[in-house]
């Protein structure tokens, strides 16, 4: 489908169909090769909107490095399969020409200091990408009348969902949305993991058996400075720190105690005194050839 008729087919089904959130719209942006983690956007978005639209593209922009982009899984026909299951109305999956008619944009979204910072020291440009495709996809998926109006408890009828596991993307989408002025409500959705406490990713498919055990040690690390939260012991990251090292295959990028608005690395209650407030910690490791983030709300 072309961004044109993404335009007609939304605003069509929002004319059309009955539901007991009349006009309302819900959209879902994912790179495809979906799991339980994206149904679960998929289905927040149904339970609460008229249409929903969930886009699948593989936004070349922000890779940094065009192996890992080659590599990315497709997997375009069981995408859709889930997508219809989880209810969704509209999958729009364009191609990169549609995209992108004059190849790379000469004009993009920043991302400013915060895309500076954890994931974005690693991985230099790759908010700009993802934001400059996150406000094209939000413009396209809009229909040309209405959706602006707010109800009475202050919602916008458009809405649109992001996983907390991109805890850093769905923090600067929240601000694009509010420095440059998109109407359009930003919905987090609570990250989903496997039971072992693996959150979900498109690139565990990646790991061999013996990764995927030493990944597990991420969402331990968290879950360890979890508890020293809430007993409001301190939190110790150099021990958490020391785990991750000690784990076999595993490289740790970071670990971060952060504020949960501004994702500034908080400087108190890290190391040696009693944690108070509330706090996200973010990790990010290489697991084998794979790199993995996770993060966890303290307090
Ligand atoms: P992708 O990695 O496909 O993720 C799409 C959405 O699914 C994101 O909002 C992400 O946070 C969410 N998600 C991924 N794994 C999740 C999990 N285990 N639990 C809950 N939500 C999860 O993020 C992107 O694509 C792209 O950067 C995109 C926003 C589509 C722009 O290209």
């Amino acid at each position: 489908s072309t961004l044109a008729q993404l335009k007609v087919a939304s605003a069509q089904l929002l004319g059309s169909k009955k539901s007991a959130n009349p006009g309302t719209l819900g959209f879902v942006p994912t790179m495809g090769a979906l799991h339980r983690g994206h149904a679960a956007l998929a289905r927040a978005a149904v339970a609460e909107n008229a249409v929903v639209v969930a886009s699948v593209f593989v936004n070349p922009l922000q890779f940094g490095d065009a192996v890992d982009l080659d590599r990315y899984p497709r997997t375009t026909e069981a995408d859709l399969m889930l997508l219809e299951d989880a209810g969704v109305d509209i999958m729009f999956a364009p191609a990169v020409e549609e995209m992108y008619p004059s190849g790379e944009p000469a004009v993009r979204v920043t991302a400013g200091k915060l895309g500076d910072l954890h994931e974005g020291a690693s991985r230099p440009g790759h908010f700009d990408g993802a934001l400059t495709v996150v406000a094209k996809l939000l413009h396209a998926g809009r229909p040309e009348a209405g959706l602006t109006e707010p109800d009475k408890n202050g919602r916008l009828p458009y809405r649109a969902y992001f996983g907390e596991k991109d805890a850093q993307q769905l923090a600067l989408v929240k601000r694009m949305v509010a420095d440059l002025n998109f109407p359009v409500d930003i919905v987090p959705v609570p990250t989903v993991r496997d039971d072992d406490g693996l959150a979900l990713s498109s690139r565990n498919r990646f790991l061999s058996a013996k990764e995927r055990e030493s990944a597990l040690i991420l969402s331990r690390a968290l879950r360890l400075l979890r508890r020293r939260a809430d007993a409001h012991e301190p939190l110790d990251i150099l021990s958490a720190e020391e785990l991750v090292h000690m784990t076999p295959g595993v490289e740790l990028d970071y670990l971060e105690v952060v504020d949960p608005q501004t994702l500034q690395v908080r400087a108190e209650n890290c190391q040696d005194t009693p944690f108070t407030g509330e706090a996200l910690a973010l990790i990010a490791a290489k697991v084998g050839p794979v790199r993995l983030i996770d993060n966890i709300k303290l307090g």
